[in-house]
């Protein structure tokens, strides 16, 4: 009996401290933002002689236009850690979050710490697609419609991560003559269809007048596996053949290539409003931090930003063993 009675302490015990260590992880995580929203921070009043920049402070009762002042999506919270209300605003290029496929996002955070609240009726407490640890209260709705191949892209974090804006269209490319989806994953024992650079249509009509460049990044290793640029038009249709000369060459995935694991890759056609010169497509060739959203941005006077087409799939080192959940 004295037994039984020990272990029912020193089971309560532990569970005890293992909640309290949870809480105090999920304030302290939080606690990084005066503001509820994990995406937003404090509008700061500007910093005076006197007196340092601190939180601006609002009065939720007021209008919603005199509230705050006019900022990334600025709103008058009630902050946990100042327990007064202020204002909040979006980050600087936050990634607003988002609920999943066919469901309404209401952009109110739950779960968690208590004070964040419970979802309105009809609402489910669902993790956002951008982020795991980002919990929305989410309605379902099946007649909701999404724009692709844009949707498709967010929802595999290639958009804006990887890619900054989503392309106007999907790039159809085949591998050996197969038509690849995308996100497709081809496994240690499937590289081999992979071993020639794909062949590609758009559904989009090319101007003969206008250049393009096709880039195919591996945004794992950061590298470009190929890229040939300065590509022509020829009724609507790129010229592309064996023949044509690449900027990067071809680099077929293996089983060798580092990280070991899943390789996420870009494959995007760009229009282009300037001729690439010799010396910059020697540039990318060297450069082994390669990064598209870097690149596109640095090449604005030569690639339009907005691909226009593209799609991605993976690979992986490994043979896919995930089971499904
Ligand atoms: C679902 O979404 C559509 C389109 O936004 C809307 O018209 C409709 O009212 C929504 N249905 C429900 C049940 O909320």
């Amino acid at each position: 009996m004295k037994i039984f009675v020990f272990f029912t302490v020193l089971f309560w015990v532990t569970v005890e401290n293992a909640g309290a260590l949870k809480y105090r992880r999920l304030v302290n995580k939080w606690s990084h933002s005066d503001c509820v929203r994990p995406w937003q921070i404090s509008m700061m009043t500007k910093p005076t002689l006197r007196v340092p920049a601190r939180p601006i402070e609002c009065n939720p009762d007021e209008e919603k236009d005199e509230n705050c002042p006019a900022g990334r999506n600025s709103i008058c919270q009630y902050s946990l850690k100042t327990l007064r209300y202020i204002c909040c605003e979006d980050k600087k290029d936050a990634e607003i979050p988002t609920c999943p496929k066919y469901h309404e996002t209401l952009l109110l955070t739950c779960g968690g710490i208590s004070a964040a609240g419970q979802c309105p009726r009809g609402f489910r407490c669902l993790s956002s697609v951008q982020d795991d640890t980002v919990k929305l209260c989410c309605k379902p709705n099946r007649t909701l419609t999404y724009k692709e191949p844009e949707s498709t892209f967010r929802e595999n974090r290639i958009v804006p991560r990887l890619l900054p804006i989503s392309p106007a269209h999907e790039l159809t490319a085949s591998f050996q003559g197969e038509k690849i989806t995308m996100g497709q994953l081809f496994d240690a024992q499937n590289l081999e269809q992979l071993s020639e650079p794909p062949v590609m249509s758009s559904a989009v009509e090319l101007h003969d007048e206008k250049l393009y460049t096709i880039i195919l990044v591996d945004s794992t290793s950061k590298t470009v596996s190929w890229m040939v640029a300065n590509i022509a038009a020829f009724d609507g249709q790129l010229e592309i053949h064996r023949r044509t000369k690449s900027a990067v060459t071809y680099q077929a995935p293996d089983v060798e290539d580092q990280p070991a694991g899943i390789h996420t890759m870009v494959l995007a056609l760009f229009q282009q409003s300037d001729t690439w010169s010799q010396r910059d497509l020697s540039r990318i060739a060297a450069d082994d931090e390669f990064s598209l959203a870097t690149w596109i941005s640095a090449n604005s006077e030569i690639i339009e930003p907005q691909p226009i087409a593209a799609t991605f799939y993976g690979f992986s080192t490994k043979k896919d063993d995930r089971r499904f959940l």
